[in-house]
């Protein structure tokens, strides 16, 4: 029955914390989203509660994605997913924002409300702002039937399970990983061949696989982390497909932790940034293999010369960081699903090397259904 199912999800099994626990759910939950949904005839895949025929999906010119916090940063990495694979013009911004500001609304471009819990005030009041002025608003939930759900005309369930947690890991992870299912729907609309379409499906189905790898290491990351809670303050950097992972890895720190951190794209450090780097203020570095790497380089490059600590999270060993925790390479357009990963770990035992009251951060609550 459905009590007992809930009985058992909410269980502890072994974990001292939701947060590990839900970290540990991933490759699961990110099973959850793939299956059923994956269309190898035409390497497209099905989303049942989108309500957008190909009509529909060939006329939208424009996507804007819409959410609060880890929600947030989960519609900037698809807004580049949806560009790069569909070549739709995307970006995301804070919900909260938005609607404050009158925004434009335009018929022509897609809106996603993207949202957990389904309740989050600030993305509600978006949702019906948008509706009001006659928009096309789709959901990216997790929470099935929350009001964000109901409101919208149709929309991707992330299939994360229930997150107890505050802070957001799992369900940050499908979100994500449905963002891409979204962007390879809309791609195969349009311009992606087969063969991209094939290439991009391929990668969809290493993640869970590439997870498990990336928790194996857990190890590593722990001692890492055991070393820098003593910082005061962290930078985060990445370039492109890498900011976004970078951003929400420091708002990952600063929930748990309350250790101050910020994140920068890599390529803004030299026009600020750079003064605060010291030995005392260690970087959290993004580094993908993919067409930026000697970019990326050349910022740790910046950084060991003057005297900065460095912490890449990378697909190989990087010469100039002090440590690399090295993550399995997936399809350059996937890469920012897998890269956060061990840096929700790393926020996770730094909270616990420091005693924090991790799955309930002080001043933050699981959803905000106020003003
Ligand atoms: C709160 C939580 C965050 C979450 C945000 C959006 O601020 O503390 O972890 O990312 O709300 O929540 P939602 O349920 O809309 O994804």
């Amino acid at each position: 029955t459905t009590v007992e199912w809930e009985a058992e999800s909410y269980d502890m099994g072994g974990h001292d914390t939701y947060m590990h626990k839900e970290i540990h759910e991933q490759a699961d939950a990110v099973d959850r989203a793939l299956r059923g949904r994956i269309d190898d005839r035409f390497s497209t895949v099905h989303l049942g509660g989108l309500n957008l025929d190909a009509r529909d999906a060939r006329a939208v010119r424009r996507v804007k994605i819409l959410g609060c916090g880890t929600s947030y940063h989960a519609g900037q990495i698809g807004a580049q997913m949806i560009e790069e694979l569909a070549r739709i013009p995307a970006d995301a911004e804070p919900a909260s924002e938005f609607r404050y500001r009158n925004p434009v609304v335009d018929p022509d471009t897609l809106y996603i409300a993207v949202s957990q819990s389904g309740e989050t005030y600030d993305v509600l009041a978006a949702v019906q702002e948008l509706k009001r002025k006659g928009a096309r608003v789709l959901g990216l939930v997790n929470v099935v039937g929350s009001a964000i759900a109901r409101e919208t005309d149709g929309g991707i369930y992330v299939h994360a399970g229930p997150e107890v947690c505050v802070v957001s890991t799992k369900c940050f992870t499908n979100m994500v990983v449905s963002f891409g299912l979204l962007a390879l729907h809309l791609g195969r609309t349009r311009d992606l061949s087969v063969a991209d379409g094939k290439r991009i499906i391929e990668g969809l189905r290493k993640l869970p696989g590439q997870i498990e790898e990336i928790l194996a290491n857990e190890a590593q990351i722990e001692e890492l982390a055991k070393e820098y809670a003593e910082a005061k303050s962290m930078m985060f950097i990445g370039r492109v497909r890498g900011y976004p992972v970078a951003r929400e890895a420091s708002l990952k720190l600063k929930e748990v932790s309350y250790i101050h951190a910020e994140a920068y794209p890599a390529s803004e450090l030299k026009h600020g940034p750079l003064a605060l780097i010291e030995p005392a203020m260690p970087t959290v570095a993004i580094v993908p293999n993919d067409e930026l790497l000697e970019k990326n380089r050349a910022a740790l490059e910046e950084i060991k010369a003057r005297s900065g600590r460095i912490l890449a999270v990378a697909h190989q060993e990087q010469e100039k960081a002090d440590h690399t925790i090295v993550v399995p390479k997936n399809e350059d357009e996937l890469d920012a699903i897998l890269m956060g990963i061990p840096l929700q770990l790393f926020a996770y035992y730094t909270a616990k090397a420091m005693g924090r009251d991790i799955d309930k951060p002080r001043n933050l609550a699981k959803s905000v259904t106020v003003e």
